[in-house]
């Protein structure tokens, strides 16, 4: 991202003051989807695109925002009780809030932002929107005191308190603790994780986005963590002498031992999570030994289960999967929220070319308009850059 764009529109729309410039990450996950409110693993990493802020303390109590990309600003007072109205400015009220929360003392500021994650693909331009002010916020207003831990959870939080998405924590924990070349494999019950390097010699990252909207707010999303919780639920009342919180604490015996009372739906996604628990571990060892052709076979079939089970494709998605699979790549899944968005999929080198040409060629011949191609580049967490 072009940091000279963003301190030239920074400086003219704000009196020619300069700030401080930070940055956060989208990002991808390789497996381990609509597990982290599941208690379950996640196989994130933080990607090289992501978004950009100048911040600059203005002195009053005002927050006066511009979003580069949208053309369209906000403004408010640090202590006001109502959000503003426009989407995105929620997530910036929302890390202010949970800063103060946590006892730091916020001023006015003056921001600019802008980003190349793209939006809807499932990347998480979201996380990377709060990372990158908790971030700000943390050296401008906490003199870096608030932890990174402390940063994602605020944004977790303010998905769920400020924009009425009751996710995981994987997205700004990826955002937050990402490393160049590195994924990470967090426990999402115990918040312990491991950097996994991930240069698979011979294979690329590739995503293929249907350029479908993807939007968790007023999507399906909460329902599915719903269901999740009544199973654990329905297990944890059968079992009282066990500490029962989520899926992650349930077995494939303790789901049989309750299926009757649940209903098919219910059923059916608790099936997907757990087998979606073994397969993150599954490719945990297979990476340890090198097998990606293993990676790519579990790939595959937790894009089946989030299709077939778990309900979060769409045509666009099992399209490309489908493609993908007639072309030989090695692994190929629907990735993030769902709904829309982007498939993932790991490609040798020698079939990447004619993989990516027939992606492109064969959805615009059936849907009108080519996908976007986003190389995968593993990059680094949220950070100032100047
Ligand atoms: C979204 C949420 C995450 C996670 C994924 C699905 O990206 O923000 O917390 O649940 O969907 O794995």
């Amino acid at each position: 991202m072009d940091i000279e764009v963003v301190r030239k529109i920074f400086a003219k729309r704000f009196e020619g003051r300069k700030g401080n410039v930070y940055f956060a990450p989208g990002r991808i996950n390789l497996i381990g989807e609509h597990t982290d409110y599941n208690g379950g693993f996640v196989f994130p990493g933080a990607v090289t695109c992501g978004i950009m802020a100048e911040v600059c303390p203005n002195n009053t109590d005002i927050i006066r925002a511009y979003a580069i990309d949208l053309d369209d600003s906000a403004q408010w007072a640090v202590d006001d009780a109502e959000s503003p109205q426009v989407t995105w400015a929620k997530y910036i009220y929302g890390m202010i809030r949970e800063f103060q929360a946590l006892g730091v003392k916020v001023g006015g500021f003056d921001v600019a932002f802008a980003g190349d994650v793209p939006l809807g693909a499932g990347m998480s331009s979201s996380a990377a929107l709060e990372v990158c002010f908790g971030v700000a916020l943390n050296d401008l207003f906490a003199g870096n005191t608030i932890t990174t831990w402390q940063i994602a959870l605020a944004g977790q939080a303010t998905e769920h308190k400020y924009v009425g998405v009751k996710c995981g924590i994987m997205d700004q924990f990826a955002s937050a603790f990402g490393k160049k070349g590195q994924l990470m494999r967090l426990d999402c019950n115990s918040l312990e994780f491991e950097y996994y390097p991930f240069a698979p010699v011979g294979y690329k990252l590739v995503l293929v986005n249907t350029c479908v909207k993807h939007e968790l707010v007023g999507s399906p999303y909460n329902d599915r963590r719903c269901s999740c919780e009544r199973v654990a639920r329905a297990v944890a009342a059968k079992h009282t002498e066990r500490n029962i919180n989520t899926l992650r604490d349930c077995t494939w015996e303790d789901l049989q031992e309750v299926q009757a009372g649940l209903s098919a739906e219910d059923l059916q996604r608790a099936t997907f999570v757990l087998g979606e628990k073994d397969r993150v571990l599954a490719v945990c060892e297979a990476l340890q030994r090198g097998d990606y052709e293993e990676v790519g076979k579990q790939m595959y079939l937790t894009h089946e289960g989030l299709s077939k089970a778990y309900e979060v494709s769409c045509e666009e998605l099992d399209f490309l999967n489908q493609v993908a699979k007639a072309c030989g790549v090695t692994g190929s899944r629907m990735m993030g929220g769902g709904f829309g968005g982007c498939t993932i999929n790991l490609v040798k080198d020698e079939c990447y070319d004619n993989f990516v040409q027939t992606a492109i060629e064969n959805f615009k011949a059936r849907y009108g308009k080519a996908p976007q191609i986003i190389p995968v580049h593993i990059g680094d967490g949220g950070h100032k850059v100047c």
